[in-house]
């Protein structure tokens, strides 16, 4: 197709990938945002995100003119051909989307933009927001049309490349089918459909890995109970193609800026139609049980309590390659050890700066001075090689507590300590005989 006139409203993680991304298509992008500082600071391609690839994308699409940061959306909108709004869509109270900011930006651009531009919804907005926004832009001229995304923070340059599929909805067949010609020649199937099923689209499939995840914890915790492994349990699950082998790694419980949100508003929206959907809420509760799981798993190995107990903590983010501490569950269980009387010291290679209730410390072999014991609670991979002899000597227990079964369970043996990992056979340490 050829290059269109695309303005992105919302410079977050969605918005600047869908933004640096559709330039690398070709297309001429305009990103706005109310925040002048970020706009600023992403003009002169500096970006604060951690997002492989990205500040690359910035910097040539600025280069080459395709890309472009304005402060305020609405005169930004006036001649372009489609507008993407990528605004937060936080969980508000009670669990639902909170939708205040996709109707700000529709109240602030409905009556400038050009006939025929389409509005498109990139945000995980509730079934039935198309319909509304709609309604709200009244206007028979602009079609709006739902196109989720389907990112996954830290790999999300790499997704919006090379989709499983691109899914567009809007009650305007051709609009739908105009934006999904926006991505060109990505090599994904297309689903057109309408505003309503494209919509739901984004919850099935978010709800659907958070369901995965929690029915793999609790197979990790009958695995436990049960003397089984649970690496081999669910390698033995993946080759069945009808399962996959990915999203079935267990760990501290799911979190992120997606999941958590995603699912109780689907839990809203079953609600609001007289659903009780009960699947769906016991995935949300088992998340709960297994990051208090884990909280007993350290008190055990705290010897029992965990008052004035020093737990070092590697790992705040909600998993690997990010620094988004939001609804990580890497606090989650830090904040219960801290409520339950812990101190405790953590490490993150890209969190720096105060977090309330511990110490973080820019050094992961300080967590571990002193402390009764050790936790693993995100999967980077660089603490396997770690020198965990020095982690060792400067604890003053000997417990590894490794909630996403990331290092060598040996290599910690070796090292004279305990491992204990997830639904896995505890290492426990050799024991030099006195002579
Ligand atoms: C998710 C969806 O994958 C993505 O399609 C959607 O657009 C946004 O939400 P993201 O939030 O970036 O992406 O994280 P994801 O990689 O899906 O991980 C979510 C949580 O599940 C994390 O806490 C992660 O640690 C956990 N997880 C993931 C596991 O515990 N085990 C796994 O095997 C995979």
């Amino acid at each position: 197709m050829s290059s269109a006139r695309i303005v992105v409203v919302g410079t977050g993680y969605v918005g600047l990938t869908t933004g640096a991304c559709l330039a690398s298509l070709g297309h001429r992008v305009t990103c706005a945002d109310v925040d002048v500082a970020k706009v600023n600071r992403l003009s002169a391609g500096r970006v604060d995100i951690l997002e492989p690839g990205l500040a690359e994308l910035v910097s040539r699409g600025l280069a080459n003119g395709r890309l472009s940061f304005v402060v305020g959306a609405r005169e930004a909108v006036r001649s372009a051909e489609g507008v993407f709004l990528c605004v937060p869509t936080p969980m508000g109270a009670g669990g639902s989307a909170d939708l205040r900011a996709v109707e700000a930006v529709t109240a602030e651009i409905g009556d400038v933009l050009p006939p025929g531009c389409a509005l498109i919804t990139k945000s995980t907005v509730p079934v039935g927001t198309a319909k509304r926004i709609q309604a709200m832009v009244g206007r028979d001229d602009v079609p709006v049309v739902s196109n989720p995304e389907f990112l996954r923070e830290g790999t999300a340059v790499q997704d919006f490349l090379n989709p499983d599929r691109i899914v567009v909805g809007s009650d305007s067949h051709a609009a739908a089918a105009w934006v999904g010609q926006l991505y060109g020649d990505l090599a994904a199937p297309v689903v057109v459909a309408d505003a309503a099923s494209a919509e739901l689209v984004k919850y099935a499939a978010n709800c659907f890995l958070a369901l995965k995840l929690s029915y793999v914890n609790s197979i990790a915790e009958l695995c436990e109970r049960l003397g089984a492994d649970i690496d081999l349990v669910t390698e033995g699950m993946g080759y069945d193609r009808r399962i996959g082998r990915t999203f079935l790694k267990p760990g501290p419980g799911w979190g992120g800026s997606c999941l958590p949100k995603d699912t109780s508003a689907l839990v809203k929206v079953a609600e609001s139609v007289d659903y009780d959907f009960r699947m769906l809420t016991s995935a949300i509760d088992e998340n709960i049980a297994q990051r208090d799981r884990i909280v007993a798993k350290i008190a055990g190995a705290c010897g029992g309590t965990l008052a004035g107990a020093r737990i070092g903590v590697l790992g705040l983010a909600f998993k690997a390659g990010t620094n988004d501490l939001r609804d990580s569950p890497a606090l989650a269980v830090s904040s219960v050890l801290g409520a339950l009387g812990a101190e405790i010291t953590a490490y993150d290679p890209a969190v720096s700066g105060g977090i309330a209730g511990m110490t973080v410390v820019d050094d992961p072999y300080q967590v571990a001075k002193d402390a009764d014991v050790v936790v693993v609670l995100t999967e980077w991979a660089e603490f396997r090689n770690l020198d965990w002899v020095a982690i060792a000597d400067a604890m003053e227990g000997d417990d590894v507590v490794d909630t996403r079964n990331l290092l060598d369970p040996g290599m910690i043996l070796d090292a004279g300590l305990s491992w204990q990992g997830v639904g896995r056979p505890r290492a426990a340490r050799r024991r030099v005989p006195v002579s």
